[in-house]
């Protein structure tokens, strides 16, 4: 008989960790026994699994005795507190925060992308930030055909990115009734914030910084990416408008052919029957789509593009979830 897996989900009441569950189930990932964990507020509460209420218990050391795998998305505060005590009893940590990425020991990973760097973990591995995963797994293939030489990007984020919070400001502005909380330093609705987690000195934010510094981690090579990372009003993914510049000549059709064929992607990119990829198609969906494809006429060799995807999925939950497949493949 297979290998069944006791796997815990720390953050099981939140966006991330419920769709963590979600996909567990969807992908039949061989689960003994799943253990919801929040904060102790959510303690006694239920989550489904499998057309089964399953009880919250609350995070805390003791949780991860006899776990295979725990999946962190609890913040980045319970990850550090948390997440070596559970790789010390021998559990695989799948964190989704941004407590470990940078980490030289801890292996920043996208199935698609770097699968050999998961099996060099020593108890944590990294689920990289939501916008830079959905970039990377189109960057990939074309840094494989044509050497890329530079990035511009410039995001337009779900609220979803900023947790239940987020979700409740822009409902509520919408509703025109009193925020249940503020998560955002101005109203999210009909507008438009360039700026998403704190600002660094240099004037960048972290998110920017995120997205240059955790590209070059995963790909393994010094890319250059600059970036502009902005909030907008919608729930059902992120955007990102991305310039690339390659070494190498490239071919829009070529390029097309190389993207309709690579893992995780599907292409939408039919300009004539007002086919690109949008967030309230993403939403709810494990892949990454792109389309807008076109040459940028100022460069020897470059391409604009169009990237969306459901950032609580593959820029998650999904992610996370596929690191774990991919450990069990080979046990
Ligand atoms: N949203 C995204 O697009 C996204 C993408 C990638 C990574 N992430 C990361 O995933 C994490 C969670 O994001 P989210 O969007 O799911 O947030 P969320 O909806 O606000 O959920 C937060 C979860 O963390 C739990 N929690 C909070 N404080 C805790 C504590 N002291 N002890 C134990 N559990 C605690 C909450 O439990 P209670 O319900 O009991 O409060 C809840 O289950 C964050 O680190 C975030 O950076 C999010």
């Amino acid at each position: 008989m297979n290998k069944l897996y006791s796997v815990a989900v720390a953050g099981a009441t939140g966006l991330v960790g419920r769709t963590m569950i979600k996909v567990l189930e969807e992908f039949d990932f061989p689960v003994k026994e799943l253990i919801p964990l929040a904060s102790s507020r959510s303690a006694g509460t239920e989550v489904m699994f499998k057309n089964k209420p399953v009880k919250v218990k609350s995070l805390a050391e003791e949780s991860f005795a006899g776990i295979d795998f725990a999946l962190f998305s609890a913040g980045a505060g319970v990850s550090k507190e948390f997440g070596p005590k559970a790789a010390l009893q021998g559990t695989v940590v799948i964190d989704n925060s941004s407590a470990f990425r940078m980490d030289a020991d801890v292996p920043l990973v996208v199935p698609e992308v770097n699968p050999e760097d998961a099996f060099k973990h020593h108890g944590i591995i990294a689920n990289p930030n939501c916008s830079t995963i959905q970039m990377v797994v189109v960057l990939k293939p074309l840094h494989d055909a044509y050497k890329i030489k530079r990035v511009v990007v410039s995001t337009y984020q779900s609220v979803t990115g900023a947790g239940k919070k987020g979700i409740n400001q822009l409902e509520d502005e919408i509703a025109k009734q009193p925020l249940r909380e503020k998560k955002f330093p101005h109203p999210i609705a009909y507008n438009v914030l360039p700026h998403i987690d704190v600002f660094l000195p240099d004037g960048y934010t972290k998110e920017e910084r995120k997205m240059t510094d955790e590209t070059k981690k995963i790909m393994g090579e010094d890319i250059p990416v600059t970036a502009t990372t902005v909030r907008v009003p919608v729930v059902g993914g992120h955007s990102e408008a991305v310039n690339i510049e390659f070494e190498k000549p490239c071919q829009v059709e070529e390029i097309r052919s190389i993207l309709k064929n690579a893992p995780g992607v599907t292409l939408q990119d039919d300009p004539g029957t007002n086919l690109y990829p949008l967030p309230i198609h993403a939403f709810g969906k494990n892949d990454v789509f792109v389309g807008r494809i076109r040459k940028d006429f100022t460069i020897p060799s470059g391409v604009n593009l169009w990237i969306v995807s459901d950032n609580i999925r593959k820029g998650a939950a999904t992610n996370a979830v596929q690191i774990a497949q991919l450990l069990i493949s080979r046990k």
